[in-house]
């Protein structure tokens, strides 16, 4: 086994194919055992539930490889639950959790070949996925799926890393009240690309969303949380039934209290509070920690005092002590990271 040729330092977030996928297919009312292979496309009914009616749900993890040379992955188990409590809000048959867990260690040990080396920068990207792969023409969900797990090495999410990126707030909204904001729907990214299209012509990085029901708190981005840092150094994290329970936002919190000994606060946040924060930063699996110097809002201007050029010192303690848990320069909690190899 050889590491592919690959410029690890300069790739961005994007597809590469690999070489592995593991499919697994719902009939008859079951899951049957699946199965790597390695063909990359897809093939389905003109009519399957996901191309009509956007049925399907995904999940997003990270493998990576460590200070000592092993391959892992972080907190496999939460990213296993999520996509259950995500298939059965669009009526999708959930993947048994074990079995999630075995995929994804078996998708990632075929394609080890792609696990960018320590110390580059670079992850293997872990997208899981449900779909509705049978017709249906009225409004029902489909009668058969497909699980499928694919991987592709990826570098920073925001261009520029570590340096601090500008958001607007968005005049559309991401999800309804009571809607789908706390799932991860494909739907929900679909109802975000005019958005982030139009945030990119402007010159801005990423949209920032406000609660839909009064619009006067701050929900999270299109595909990251919200932390922000007061400025007697207590870490906020938004609190609302429309957003994405991150799975990096509940570890910092957690790193935050037990390791940095901050206070944490997980509530309600008024846009209205912003102007007071010291630090603002963006998280998930993809954006790591982002810095955010900046929201504008329709002609203002809010500027963090962290600035525009380098992570703010809380964030930048927040960031090394996660990713040192993830590359295994930190001891982890118990359970945190499922080693592969
Ligand atoms: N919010 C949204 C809308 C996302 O798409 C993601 C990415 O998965 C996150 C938050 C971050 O979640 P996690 O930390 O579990 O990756
Ligand atoms: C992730 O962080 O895993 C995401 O899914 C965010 C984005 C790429 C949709």
């Amino acid at each position: 086994m050889a590491k592919k040729n690959i410029d690890w330092s300069g790739i961005g977030f994007g597809y590469q194919k690999t070489d592995k996928r593991f499919v697994s297919d719902f009939k008859n009312g079951k899951w049957d055992e699946g199965r790597l292979i390695e063909d990359d496309k897809v093939v389905i009914s003109e009519c399957a539930g996901v191309l009509q009616y956007a049925q399907t749900v995904f999940e997003g993890l990270k493998a990576y490889t460590t200070v000592d040379g092993h391959i892992v992955t972080f907190r496999p188990d939460l990213n296993a639950a999520r996509l259950e409590e995500s298939a059965k809000r669009l009526e999708i048959p959930p993947y048994p959790q074990d079995k999630f867990i075995e995929a994804v260690v078996k998708t990632v040990a075929a394609n080890e070949d792609y696990v960018p080396p320590y110390g580059t920068g670079a992850t293997l990207y872990v997208r899981p996925y449900i779909f509705g792969s049978s017709p249906v023409i009225g409004v029902k969900p489909a009668d058969e799926y497909q699980f499928r797990v694919f991987t592709t090495p990826v570098g920073p999410y925001f261009k520029g890393g570590a340096k601090p990126i500008t958001i607007r707030v968005s005049d559309y909204d991401r999800a309804a009240p009571h809607g789908t904001g706390h799932i991860k729907a494909g739907l929900n990214y679909a109802m975000s690309l005019y958005q982030i299209v139009d945030a990119h012509n402007q010159g801005f990085d990423e949209n920032m969303y406000l609660d839909p029901a009064t619009r006067t708190r701050v929900e999270e981005t299109g595909g990251a949380n919200f932390l922000f840092i007061t400025k007697d150094n207590t870490v906020v994290t938004p609190k609302s039934s429309s957003i994405l329970p991150s799975i990096t936002r509940r570890s910092l919190m957690y790193v935050a209290e037990h390791y940095l000994g901050l206070k944490v606060e997980h509530r309600p946040v008024e846009f209205a509070e912003l102007k007071d924060f010291a630090e603002c930063g963006l998280c998930g699996t993809a954006a790591v920690i982002s810095p955010v110097g900046k929201i504008y809002d329709h002609g203002n201007e809010i500027c963090f005092p962290s600035g525009m050029d380098e992570m703010g010192p809380v964030t930048k303690k927040l960031y090394e002590t996660l990713t040192g848990i993830q590359m295994g320069r930190i001891e982890a909690p118990e359970g945190w990271i499922k080693v592969i190899k």
